[in-house]
């Protein structure tokens, strides 16, 4: 990781996202999904920084850290504020934990001053959806949609997520509880953009009007294993080469259409050995797009195609959904006020939508929701190289309390209740 200056209140939050960064099951490398064992390292340390604030600090059934910073008035309603804990393998130290962070910081630059409602911070279990292959299991569990259907599913080793939650020491029947009430004004998400928009335009902070839909599916190509030289090629069902043909359309397609990103992320061949033909390639497909109809459409021709190809190669292919996550446009209100509380920063504030998922766009089924992106240096994300500007970080915090003045003085902010 790049050295980067730690001093000052921003250096304080860089230095606090290299230490939970270093929470990790792997030696060498930051990666921390669903209720893995450096999670309670990371539950511990935050709880660390919010008791001295007088924070109310506890982890919900669905193993998502809360702590609660009161207001003025003891039944006053709240404000979220957070992002999620969990990490793509080999990640940055920023993606999602310097959303937690700076709800920390933001609370002790308060300095015990309390506002007209309250602040809870959250840090979300997961919302990579590296474990289970579905992301966003933290905060579906405030809305209340960690149902039955998502406690069975099981990760790579058949351990379901019921179990998980089981083996972190907590209830999964108390799952249901973790649901928000009706006393939530919003939540706001602070996220840096992991793209090259706000380097490329030179500024420190975005607003967020929307964030892209996606869709994630499984697509198995089952064909013939054989031996790799004795098989002629004109008789063979190769599943790897198969899959090899359609990932080269999955990419022309995106190419060809604007605002349209795909991926094939993830690939395996079974046996996976140099001298067999494999039987079976299964792979993953991830796709984007701000608008739903084109991203739908995108995946229907995809799936489309890869059933031609198999047909042509007496292949079969099975494909399975594993998200399909609409795009969501953010509260006007709140993007209003942090467009505001930008400009009181001394920046332009700019607007864009977010490519990448986020939690925001779950809570926004229930409360109004908005997110303000920092800047990402060579726009690199899920990396080790993902990195953060301190001034962006110290202008980010300046934003956060010049929200928090604005939002405690607006009436129409404090009258709001979240939709039931
Ligand atoms: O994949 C994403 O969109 C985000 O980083 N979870
Ligand atoms: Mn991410
Ligand atoms: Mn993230």
């Amino acid at each position: 990781m790049q050295t980067i200056e730690t001093t000052g209140r921003a250096g304080s939050v860089i230095a606090r996202c290299r230490k939970l960064a270093s929470f990790s099951e792997d030696p060498e490398s930051t990666r921390r999904t669903f209720l893995s064992p450096p999670m309670h390292e990371c539950h511990r340390e935050i709880a660390g920084w919010m008791e001295p604030l007088g924070a109310r600090s506890r982890v919900d059934a669905a193993g998502n850290f809360h702590g609660f910073y009161p207001a003025t008035q003891p039944d006053a309603p709240r404000l979220l504020i957070g992002s999620h804990l969990d990490t793509v393998p080999n990640a940055g130290a920023y993606d999602g934990i310097l959303g937690v962070v700076l709800a920390v910081a933001l609370l002790e630059e308060l300095r015990g001053k309390k506002l007209p409602f309250a602040i809870e911070v959250l840090g979300f279990s997961e919302e990579e959806g590296v474990r289970f292959g579905t992301p966003f299991i933290g905060s579906r569990a405030l809305v209340g949609r960690l149902d039955q259907e998502l406690l069975s599913v099981q990760d790579s080793r058949r351990v379901s997520v019921r179990r998980a939650i089981e083996e972190f020491g907590l209830n999964p029947n108390e799952v249901p509880q973790a649901e928000l009430k009706n006393d939530t004004l919003g939540y706001l998400e602070f996220h840096i953009e992991q793209g090259p928009v706000l380097e490329s335009l030179k500024l420190p902070l975005a607003a967020v009007d929307a964030i892209a839909g996606q869709s994630r599916l499984e697509l198995i190509f089952l064909g013939k294993g054989n031996h790799a030289g004795t098989t002629p090629m004109q008789l063979r069902h190769d599943a790897v080469a198969g899959a090899a043909e359609w990932i080269s359309l999955v990419e022309k397609l995106a190419q060809e259409t604007s605002g349209l990103v795909a991926t094939v992320g993830k690939i395996e061949a079974k046996p996976g050995t140099t001298n067999v033909i494999a039987f079976e390639a299964r792979l993953t497909l991830d796709v984007r797009h701000s608008s739903d109809k084109i991203r739908s459409c995108a995946v229907a021709d995809l799936i489309h195609q890869a059933r031609d190809i198999a047909a042509r190669r007496g292949l079969s292919v099975r494909e399975t959904s594993l998200l399909d996550q609409p795009a969501v446009a953010m509260d006007p209100f709140l993007t209003a006020e942090i467009e505001q509380a930008i400009r009181k920063t001394g920046c332009k504030p700019h607007r864009m939508t977010s490519g990448a998922g986020h939690d925001a766009m779950v809570l926004a089924e229930r409360v109004p929701a908005a997110m303000i992106f920092l800047r990402t240096p060579g726009g690199v994300s899920h990396d080790p190289a993902e990195t953060i500007v301190a001034e962006d970080v110290e202008k980010a915090i300046q934003c956060g309390l010049h929200l928090f003045d604005q939002l405690a003085l607006s009436q129409e902010f404090q009258q709001r209740t979240s939709r039931a």
